[in-house]
């Protein structure tokens, strides 16, 4: 028996002027499983996150969560799928203005599901499975180092207890220690929760530790799904020299086009 996905996208287009960022990204994640993107710098990594948000309209294709399209569904409906999705962006993107606590807890707020009281005791039980201090609720942003801002930034994401969360590059720019704190805190919260996760890394210590699946993307297009265990000997040689950072191979021989 087949089941639905959580996410499956299919011929997902999207060009910015005539600079096309995908060319027909197909991809699908089943319920529970962690899938990371892999891709250079430019490939269209959080593009393609960014369409499943509903932050970018794509120009084609199809986006189905839970079988349904949220390209083509209501407005209501679509919030209604965006509440049970959590993201840490790319560079934590927190509200500079608001402490820890009221950032951690904005879309409960937002959306009037909690009191501002009761904001304060949840932020601080999210601030805690992230090991941070409930004092932490009382900093702002600008008080934190990058390491703590990340957890901010995954705390925020995991309050709302969302069934499907993205993480944008969520160690880069961290000590490989606190990098690895991180994928830690990430797979424990995917697991507390039951979530599918989707996660964009450069990183391959991190994608082999926060993914139970693969998927490259190159050109706007994914040229490689597979198991992450088997990153830097998967067989496709694009993926490997990825993987294992190599100078030589066919994305560098592309360049010299
Ligand atoms: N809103 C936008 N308007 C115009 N161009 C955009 C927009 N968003 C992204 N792009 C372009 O799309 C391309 C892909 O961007 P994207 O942010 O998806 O890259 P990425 O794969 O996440 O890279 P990185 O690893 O550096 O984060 C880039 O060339 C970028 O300039
Ligand atoms: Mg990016």
């Amino acid at each position: 028996m087949s089941t639905t996905p959580k996410l499956r996208m299919a011929g997902v287009k999207k060009a910015f002027g005539s600079k096309v960022v995908l060319d027909g990204v197909d991809l699908s994640v089943e319920a529970g499983h962690s899938l990371v993107i892999l891709g250079g710098s430019g490939s269209g990594k959080s593009v393609t996150i960014k369409c499943v948000l509903g932050l970018i309209t794509p120009d084609d294709g199809v986006i189905e969560i839970d079988g349904k399209n949220v390209l083509t569904m209501s407005r209501r409906e679509r919030e209604e799928v965006g509440d049970r999705i959590g993201m840490l962006f790319q560079n934590a993107a927190l509200f500079d203005s608001l402490p820890v606590w009221e950032n951690v807890c904005f879309k409960l707020l937002a959306q009037k599901r909690i009191t501002r009281a009761k904001a304060r005791d949840k932020a601080a039980e999210v601030l805690a499975q992230v090991g941070l201090a409930a004092s932490v609720g009382d900093l702002y942003p600008g008080e934190l180092s990058g390491g703590m801002q990340k957890r901010v930034g995954l705390a925020r994401a995991i309050a709302a207890d969302p069934d499907i969360i993205f993480f944008d590059e969520p160690t880069t720019g961290l000590d490989p220690i606190m990098g690895a704190v991180i994928d830690g805190l990430i797979v424990d919260c995917v697991k507390r929760l039951g979530a599918t996760a989707v996660s964009i890394t450069h990183d391959m210590a991190s994608a082999r530790r926060i993914g139970d699946q693969a998927a490259m993307i190159h050109k706007g297009r994914i040229v490689w799904t597979g198991q992450a265990a088997t990153l830097g000997h998967s067989g496709n040689a694009m993926v490997d020299q990825f993987a294992n950072g190599e100078r030589e191979g066919p994305i560098q021989m592309e360049l010299r086009k």
